[in-house]
């Protein structure tokens, strides 16, 4: 079996920097046109000064050969200022503003507070027709992580969305059957990505024959109720759902440790576990919709020119990639994956 697509693009991609950032980059690009390219950076990039200076390295960073172009975030501080605003509105790298809860996830010492607090700011954004990009879960310790995406929802989501009823928002990599159920009854301006990840497995694969490190992301796997809601919605063919793989590479060492980082790279094979995912639900029909076209017309943009080829034949995933000496341990290492890819 194999079927041919409009390329896709990834809605939500970390390619990190250095020598780390030459790898995940040619893996991204060997399928993916373009890619929204998150911010938190060890130094997180907040001006669009400093996007336009990460866009460059990135730039640097293909291969002569390879066509890509990366979207560019700004990370909102509880100090960012609404001039960068008008320099998004100038630019034409910079896409969109992520907002972190402050120590939610990797990278996130420098998030939100207080999210009221930056309500001017978004206010500005609403105007400019800046879309926000929303990590949507809650970090206070009294609450359990399982339910963290929810409880984001019920008290911080459904009133921003009320605030700023023109605000166009994406509500990152969802988890929950209450945020599929969310954006399906919010308006055209809430859409959501959705991670491959978060499709194929449940919380279950944190655990099977001992616990797995390279399972742990954020938000973390849910049960298998919540996986399903996400899998139906990115089945539906409603155009509010779009594919972001999360693609968040650690070092081995990093993952394998007493205090494991939070990430999955999925980056080499994520157009694999999507077509598998797709294939799962008889749904292959809707793939194009949700990995090429919903994304681009969400943000503005063309669809891509090219195609590529969705072939179904086993192969095995690398064990790991040698990067200045370290490992870099993909999903499903080692293991089987279904659906081969190659650009047309
Ligand atoms: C991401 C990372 O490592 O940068 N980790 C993750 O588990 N998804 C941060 C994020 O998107 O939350
Ligand atoms: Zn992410």
């Amino acid at each position: 079996m194999e079927l041919e697509i409009t390329q896709p693009d990834d809605w939500h991609l970390h390619l990190r920097d250095g020598e780390l950032m030459k790898t995940v980059l040619a893996h991204t690009a060997q399928t993916f046109g373009r890619a929204i390219i998150m911010p938190n950076l060890k130094t997180p990039i907040t001006t669009v000064k400093q996007a336009q200076h990460y866009y460059q390295q990135i730039k640097a960073a293909l291969a002569s050969d390879t066509i890509f172009e990366p979207l560019m975030t700004l990370y909102l501080t509880e100090s960012s200022n609404a001039k960068e605003l008008t320099a998004i509105a100038k630019s034409t790298e910079v896409k969109a503003v992520k907002y972190y809860p402050a120590g939610a996830t990797t990278n996130s010492d420098s998030g939100v507070r207080n999210l009221e607090k930056v309500y001017p700011f978004i206010e500005q954004m609403e105007k400019l027709d800046i879309p926000l990009l929303v990590h949507g879960e809650v970090v206070d310790s009294d609450i359990d992580v399982f339910d963290r995406e929810k409880v984001f929802i019920d008290k911080h989501l459904i009133k921003l969305v009320t605030q700023f009823p023109s605000l166009r928002i994406v509500f990152e990599h969802i988890t929950t059957q209450d945020a599929a159920q969310f954006v399906k009854s919010s308006s055209s301006k809430i859409a959501a990505t959705i991670t491959p990840q978060h499709m194929l497995m449940n919380r279950n694969e944190l655990f099977r024959d001992g616990i797995n490190p390279h399972h742990y992301c954020l938000p973390i796997l849910k049960r298998e109720k919540h996986r399903q809601a996400i899998v139906e919605a990115a089945c539906s063919g409603n155009r509010s759902f779009f594919l972001g793989t999360d693609s968040a590479p650690h070092f081995k060492l990093s993952k394998e440790s007493s205090c494991g980082c939070a990430g999955i790279y999925s980056a080499p094979i994520a157009m694999a576990l999507y077509a598998e995912a797709f294939d799962n639900q008889n749904s292959l029909d809707k793939l194009e919709a949700f990995a090429s076209l919903n994304g681009a017309n969400f943000y503005g943009l063309e669809l891509n020119e090219k195609k590529i080829r969705l072939v179904k034949q086993d192969f095995q995933v690398e064990k790991s990639y040698l990067i200045e000496k370290q490992d870099l341990i993909p999903l499903r290492a080692g293991k089987t994956c279904h659906w081969r890819t190659e650009l047309v």
